[in-house]
């Protein structure tokens, strides 16, 4: 990368604070760097930052320093034009041609290689205005990384992540290798290949229940609860990554599949308790729906009607899921290695928990204290304790969901490597 010239444009989307990793990254390989910023990419990451991880100047509009013609200077001494992350604005604007900041008209004006990170909210990248733009640019030659799929800000998840820092520099090395002339006709999409030695938990099979179930009362009313089922995708997002075939059994939950996670689509606690059980040999089963413990005895066929008078409603109880799991496998009856319990709790958190830990026998329980501000449902963050049933616990104070999410799977991973430290890296059946 020695005496190799890169423009890296940083423009106002949530990903600009990776925007440092990759410059730091190709500093560190050699290369010469110049960081444009847009005036949205400054409202994320300061400029200093950038010149401290530089030694250059980071300039923003073609008005700075207007003697040495900054843009057509860094135009034409480019190897590389590299934006990371890519908002849906800025992408718009360069394949529109418009030349409003130093950025667009560096783009406009170079013809080295250019490589972009889109990165934006799902409904954002999946609207036919980016669509269209994302074509426009690939047919000139630029070379889109991503999106990726996974947590967006503000607790979404989908298409639309910016790629790894690691990732991006790896298409910005790639592109060092193109002509200089920028090839026309569309220059195919960087796949980003995930590292073997990064997915621990290949050949493991884990299954993550999430949200709420809804039981029937009549054709339009059921009874429900408050779980989001964030907690649960986070857990399933988080064992993908480490490489497992992932099923999500999840009710009552609008949120969307993370990649890497086949979704098993349930109602009832009862539905819930047949494809889990039907499930129970994983390696991982981790029960983070939360379940209703009673249901309407009887389903009205036709909905009950206030001219009917003031129905009475008679429940019985639901399957135990985790209970019926821990039961089967202490009488050898099969089921996971390592079976994780949650537990809601407003009273006694941890002594409750226990006492649940140790009723369905399970090996690790999850407890959240939903009086923590912060915690439980409806939360983009969750503070827990994982209690475990060698009597260790684990504290995990208030962070993201997705956090807490991996640091369960630590957890778990320690019990699953003292079990069978060596997992097929076969896939499971059907994948
Ligand atoms: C907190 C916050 C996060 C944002 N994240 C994104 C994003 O990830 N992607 C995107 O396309 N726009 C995002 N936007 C909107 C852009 O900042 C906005 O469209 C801006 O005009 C982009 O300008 P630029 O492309 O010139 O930097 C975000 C805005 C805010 C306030």
């Amino acid at each position: 990368m020695r005496n190799r010239r890169i423009v890296i444009g940083v423009t106002g989307g949530i990903a600009a604070y990776k925007a440092p990793l990759v410059v730091r990254r190709l500093v560190a390989a050699g290369a010469d760097v110049d960081v444009v910023l847009t005036r949205g990419g400054a409202r994320f990451v300061g400029a200093a930052t950038f010149e401290g991880l530089t030694g250059r100047a980071v300039r923003s509009e073609v008005w700075d320093a207007v003697e040495e013609e900054t843009h057509v200077a860094l135009a034409r001494h480019a190897d590389v034009v590299a934006v990371y992350p890519a908002t849906a604005h800025t992408m718009a604007r360069a394949a529109s041609g418009l030349a409003d900041d130093l950025l667009t008209t560096t783009l406009l004006a170079t013809t080295a290689p250019v490589v972009m990170a889109p990165a934006m909210h799902t409904e954002m990248w999946e609207h036919p205005a980016t669509r269209a733009n994302a074509a426009v640019l690939r047919e000139r030659g630029v070379a889109l990384v991503g999106p990726a799929e996974g947590a967006l800000m503000g607790g979404d998840v989908g298409a639309g992540r910016a790629v790894e820092p690691d990732a991006f520099v790896a298409a910005v090395v790639a592109a060092l290798g193109q002509d200089r002339e920028t090839p026309v006709g569309g220059v195919p999409d960087l796949e980003v290949v995930a590292d073997p030695d990064e997915q621990p938990w290949a050949g493991r099979r884990v299954v993550v229940t999430a949200g709420g179930t809804r039981e029937p009362i009549d054709p339009v009313r059921w009874l429900g609860n408050r779980s989001t089922g964030r907690m649960g995708i986070a857990i399933a997002a988080a064992a993908a990554r480490r490489g497992a075939d992932v099923d999500l059994v999840i009710a009552g939950s609008e949120l969307p599949t993370p990649p890497g996670v086949t979704r098993v689509e349930v109602t009832t606690a009862s539905e819930m308790h047949e494809q889990v059980l039907a499930r129970a040999d994983a390696d991982v089963v981790v029960k983070a729906a939360a379940v209703a413990d009673f249901r309407p005895a009887d389903v009205a066929q036709r909905k009950l009607k206030k001219a009917d008078g003031t129905p009475t409603l008679s429940l019985v109880p639901n399957p135990d899921i985790l209970a019926d799991l821990g039961r089967r496998r202490a009488e050898g009856g099969g089921g996971p290695t390592v079976l994780v319990g949650f537990a809601a709790e407003t009273d006694d958190p941890v002594a409750n928990g226990r006492d649940k830990l140790a009723r369905k026998q399970a090996d690790l329980l999850v407890v959240n204290d939903l009086t923590a501000t912060g915690a439980g449902f409806g939360h983009d963050t969750n503070e827990v304790v994982i209690l475990a049933a060698d009597g260790s616990r684990t504290d995990v104070a208030l962070t993201s969901k997705d956090e807490v999410a991996d640091r369960l799977l630590d957890v778990v991973d320690v019990r699953l490597a003292a079990a069978d430290p060596a997992p097929s890296r076969e896939p499971a059946p059907g994948r």
